[in-house]
Formats: C-alpha cells, structure tokens, sequence
C-alpha cells in the first residue's frame, strides 16, 4: 500500500470556473472563464508558490481549494476526498484542517470584535467552547504563535499596526490546528521590513507545525525566496510548474515574467522582456494557445491548437515549442 503521507494533501483535477456578467444593464449575459482546466497536486509539507499578473485567477483558484467556490467543472481533492461530494458535516470537519490567510486582515476581522474575539471566532463557527478562562488561555496562545503580546486580546483591530493585523488573521488560520494553509497575498499590503518579518514567522510555524502552504502571490522575488516549487498561471490555466526555484523556465511566459524581475541588469531588463501584444479577453478565449499574441516563438499550430501541460523531460509545461 502507498504510503498515504506521501500523497498530495490537495489535488486539481481538471478545474475550472466561469462567473457570468451582464454588459451594462439590459445587455446579454456574458460567461468568462477566470480558472482555466488547472490539474496540480499540492504536496505535503512543502509551500507551492501561484504566480502571475493580477486577474489570473490566483484567488479564484485559493478559494477553489478551500471550496469557497465550487468548481463549474472538475473536481477539488483535500486528503483525497472530493470536495464537492461531502455531506454539509463532512465538509465542515475537513475545513478545520485547510485554512486561508488572505490580503487584507480587514476582510476576515470584524472591526467590533476584540482581537481575541476575533481569534476565538474559528472555534465558535465550528461549535467548539470553552469556559471564559480555556478561552482566555487559548486565545493568548495563539497570539504567542503567531508573535504578539498576548496583552492585545484586550484591543480592536484598529488600534493595531497592519503587520499586527496580519498576526491576527495567522493566529485565526492556526486556531483549528489545520495541515494546509492557502496565503492570498499575505504580505502585499505590508512595508517590506514588516512583509519580511511576516515570511519569517510563516517560515517558522511551517516547521514546527509540519503545515503544507499555497502562497499565492504576484511577487517574484519573494515567491522565488520562500516557495520550493511554483505554478506559473496565465488566464486562468497552469502554463508551468516548476519543481524548485532553480528549474530551467521552458515556457516563454515564465521566461518573460521571470526575467522581467530579475535580470540584474535593468537596461537588458528593458530590452529582452518587455511583455508586448494584446492580452485576450477571458470572455472570447482564441482557440490555441492564450499567450500566443505576445509569444515570439508562436508558430501556426499555436494559433490553432490549444497546449496542454505535460509533462516532458523535467517538468510540466503547457507549450508546443518549450525552451531548452
Ligand atoms: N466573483 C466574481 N465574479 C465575477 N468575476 C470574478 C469574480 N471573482 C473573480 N472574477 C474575475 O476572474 C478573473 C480572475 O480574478 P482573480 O482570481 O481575482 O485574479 P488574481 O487573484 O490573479 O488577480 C478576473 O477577471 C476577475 O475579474
Ligand atoms: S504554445 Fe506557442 S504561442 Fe504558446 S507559449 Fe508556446 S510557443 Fe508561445
Ligand atoms: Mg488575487
């Protein structure tokens, strides 16, 4: 039998999701597609880094995982269950153990709660309760974990600094003592020396935790500092998944995207990665490949024949001409 801590704790399998919108009020109602048939296993214990340029569909694809969104098709697999398929009960018992941390701690706290409310909050959601001093007791542990005094279960999230907030929305996310955590740009709204302070602490609860993160973000740099392997999303589809941060990139548009952030010299930045061509619309998807507009290496069949990621050599890519 297969070791079953050797199996990917999260599994896409051919996912997608489509939102529909009105053009203006009477118009006709349009569908686009902002997650685009993304199959990707999320191994135990590492951290997956999710990048790509904003509207991508990074967060559509965080809340996919932590079935927020359901699928339009395809199948979300947590601990080899598939989502879609649990009892109301069933579900809430497995959402104690994947968790989010998101953007903006604004959105997951309730101004009129004090920290520690805010904190507790997990558990009374699942029904859990303690006496007032077990909850006192827990919620001063779980501002420790998270790096904070656990003096500010007496305050309101506005007397707090945002990377305190932040701290906040981590001590929530660990309150269920979940395996996987899903990070929707935890840091973009903080300064840097606060964002790095914040990776340090992710960093240290993942190894003393054993958590498995998703850490989407559209920040190369940190994304290269901190994730051991990264999916490369273009409108809506897994282009490439790179096993490690060192991996050749095969495919044109991580080349770009990743070059464009890191060539250290900022005059050949310009010159070699300069992104050109049109995006196309996610509502009238071209039939081949979708960065084919601004790919230099596109050749007839790309405009035609849609890539799927496969796997060849050392890793996978969507493209029909991938870069050695
Ligand atoms: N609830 C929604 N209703 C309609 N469109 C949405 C919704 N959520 C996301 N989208 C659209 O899906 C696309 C992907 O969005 P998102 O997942 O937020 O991208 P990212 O996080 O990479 O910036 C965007 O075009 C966005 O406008
Ligand atoms: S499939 Fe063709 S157009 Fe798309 S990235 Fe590869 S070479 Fe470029
Ligand atoms: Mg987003």
């Amino acid at each position: 039998m297969s070791d079953p801590m050797s199996a990917p704790i999260l599994r896409f399998d051919g996912v997608s999701r489509d939102f529909s919108a009105q053009n203006g009020f009477f118009g006709r109602k349009r569908t686009m597609r902002a997650v685009d048939g993304v199959t990707l296993d999320i191994p135990r214990g590492k951290v997956t880094g999710v990048v790509g340029e904003s509207g991508c569909g990074k967060s559509t694809l965080a809340r996919l995982a932590l079935h927020l969104l359901k699928p339009s098709i395809g199948h979300v697999y947590f601990e080899g269950n598939d989502l879609a398929g649990l009892k109301p009960a069933a579900l809430r018992r497995q959402r104690r153990h994947m968790q989010m941390v998101f953007q903006d701690p604004y959105s997951s706290i309730n101004p009129r709660f004090s920290i520690r409310d805010a904190v507790m909050e997990p558990f009374q959601v699942h029904g859990i309760r303690h006496t007032p001093a077990e909850g006192k007791e827990r919620a001063a542990r779980l501002l420790e974990m998270a790096g904070l005094d656990p003096q500010l279960a007496e305050h309101y999230p506005h007397q707090l600094s945002g990377g305190q907030k932040q701290r906040v929305g981590i001590a929530r996310a660990l309150a269920l003592e979940p395996n996987l955590i899903v990070l929707d740009e935890p840091t973009a709204s903080l300064d840097v020396s606060i964002q790095a302070q914040i990776i340090a602490l992710l960093a240290d609860l993942k190894s003393r935790l054993g958590l498995t993160y998703l850490f989407i973000s559209h920040d190369l740099g940190l994304v290269r500092y901190f994730c051991d392997r990264i999916v490369v999303m273009y409108l809506g589809a897994a282009v490439e998944i790179l096993p490690s941060t060192d991996a050749p990139h095969r495919h044109p548009y991580t080349r770009t995207l990743m070059e464009s952030a890191f060539l250290p010299d900022p005059e050949r930045r310009r010159a070699v990665t300069r992104l050109t061509g049109e995006i196309p619309s996610a509502f009238e998807r071209p039939p081949g490949c979708a960065f084919a507009t601004r790919c230099s290496f596109a050749s007839g069949r790309c405009y035609a024949e849609k890539p799927v990621l496969l796997t060849t050599g050392r890793h996978a890519v969507a493209c029909h001409h991938p870069l050695d």
